[in-house]
């Protein structure tokens, strides 16, 4: 079958899916929530989850490969998760108490146990929050007002960090000295001046440009695994602790993707290596919106009111020392209901998430020996329960370049082919696994991969 023809078995099997998404787009810009929930030609929409499995509006289930980006460890609906939200509930009545709460020191009390370089920490709503408080406190701490990014790295939607995520590699200059380049409308004038692009796993480079820069940079901040699935090598991850506090500039660990997902102590314990700061999210709001920043308690404190003032505090005004402290607020932030949720995902992880890594590894192996056997050489990078596939020539993927090698029209036509047969991902998107995805589901999924080959 061709792409085209492909594609009209999705639409007509997906005709409510259809339906909803012009709706949407009568009123929701280009019809999605978050720019990277759209693909052609039009996106699924589900309407129920349990377990590794979603079903859509026309009631065709899929197992689930996308886990809403990351935060779903143990699959949709646990029913452990539920009984502890429906709990909370019961035993506290309300929602949230606009005051602290005792579930902040205990949840930050086990955060810091399986991240010790987390001395003290902050709630934030999302990923992109706590990337950008991280930035803020670095900022603060050094006085110095750039940061040093990678090629390739995500770090959530806001101008700071919309440099050089997937840029076109025609433009983007020497590898090793990347050109800063923009990802999204609406960045600053001096945003790309203020962005330095650091080439990723290539630890010489970075040396020379860092030196270059070490008076203006606040910051190194960084993705350990990119994207979730192209791994640094350890050497390269020690290295730039040590070069970092070589040269007086911060290093903030990104473990939005990687935290509880590849060990229970992220991939700052998987390299061995401990950041100024990290910046965590999805996985420890069990599926509810959740960050945290949290790190070395000296420059954490920058931003405690203890020191200083609150914005809002008229009695305090003119007295204050508000320009020396940092501000950080949010009605949201350190929410119990998704805490006492978060705090129980953590507890059935601890004992889970080995068994959910081995099974990662098995459907990994099975989808590499499948192409073999037809004949296409794959690459399957990724650690912990992520990975992806990469049809390339090359024999390792080490870097946003790299990746850029593949052939993503056969990727996205064969995972367009899956979704027919019931597996769904984002065309092109890596693989998340969860504890529900079990030797059935892995089963039945290369059985998928046998039927949707076929019709290629
Ligand atoms: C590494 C990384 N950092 C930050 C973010 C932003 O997190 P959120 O989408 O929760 O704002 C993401 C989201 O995918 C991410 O993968």
């Amino acid at each position: 079958m061709t792409l085209e023809q492909i594609l009209s078995e999705y639409q007509a099997k997906t005709p409510a899916s259809k339906e909803a998404f012009i709706r949407a787009t009568e009123n929701i810009a280009g019809g999605v929530s978050a720019n990277i929930k759209y693909f052609d030609p039009y996106p699924i929409f589900m309407k129920e989850g349990k377990g590794a499995w979603l079903t859509d509006l026309d009631n065709n289930k899929y197992v689930d490969y996308v886990l809403s980006y990351g935060p779903l460890i143990l699959g949709h609906g646990r029913e452990e998760i539920v009984d502890t939200m429906n709990e909370h509930l019961k035993e506290h009545s309300t929602m949230l108490y606009g005051t602290p709460h005792v579930l902040e020191a205990e949840f930050a009390e086990t955060i810091k146990k399986y991240y010790p370089s987390i001395e003290s920490l902050r709630y934030t709503n999302s990923g992109t929050e706590a990337t950008l408080f991280s930035i803020r406190l670095a900022y603060a701490y050094t006085g110095k007002y750039k940061i040093a990014k990678f090629e390739g790295h995500y770090h959530g939607g806001y101008n700071q960090v919309l440099v050089s995520v997937n840029p076109n590699v025609s433009e983007a200059g020497d590898i090793h000295h990347p050109t800063p380049l923009p990802e999204s409308a609406g960045l600053e004038p001096d945003q790309l001046e203020n962005t330095i692009v650091l080439p990723f796993n290539d630890l010489e480079a970075c040396r020379e440009i860092l030196t270059a820069h070490k008076d203006e940079v606040a910051a190194v901040i960084m993705e350990p695994v990119i994207a979730g699935y192209i791994p640094a090598t350890k050497e390269f991850m020690q290295g730039i602790r040590s070069l970092t506090s070589e040269l007086g500039i911060l290093m903030i660990i990104d473990e939005v993707k990687t935290g509880f997902r590849i060990t229970m102590g992220g991939a700052q314990s998987y390299y061995d290596v401990k950041p100024d700061l990290t910046a965590m999210g999805k996985v420890i709001g069990a599926g509810l919106p959740v960050g945290i920043v949290g790190g070395k308690k000296e420059i954490m404190m920058k931003t405690a009111p203890l020191m200083g003032s609150d914005v809002f505090d008229m009695s305090n005004s003119g007295k204050s020392s508000a320009k020396d402290v940092l501000f950080h607020s949010g009605t949201y932030n350190g929410h119990p209901l998704i805490l006492s949720m978060g705090l129980k995902t953590l507890e059935i992880l601890n004992n889970e998430l080995p068994a959910a890594i081995e099974r990662t590894t098995r459907l990994k192996n099975a989808i590499q020996e499948f192409y073999a056997s037809h004949g296409i050489h794959v690459v399957m990078p990724g650690i912990g329960t992520m990975f992806n596939i990469a049809i390339t020539d090359l024999d390792e993927i080490k870097n946003y370049r790299d990746m850029q090698t593949c052939d993503f029209t056969l990727r996205k036509k064969m995972d367009y082919a899956l979704l027919l047969e019931g597996v769904y991902n984002k065309p092109g998107n890596r693989y998340n696994l969860s504890t529900a995805h079990t030797d059935d589901v892995i089963d039945f999924t290369m059985e998928c991969y046998k039927k949707a080959f076929k019709k290629m």
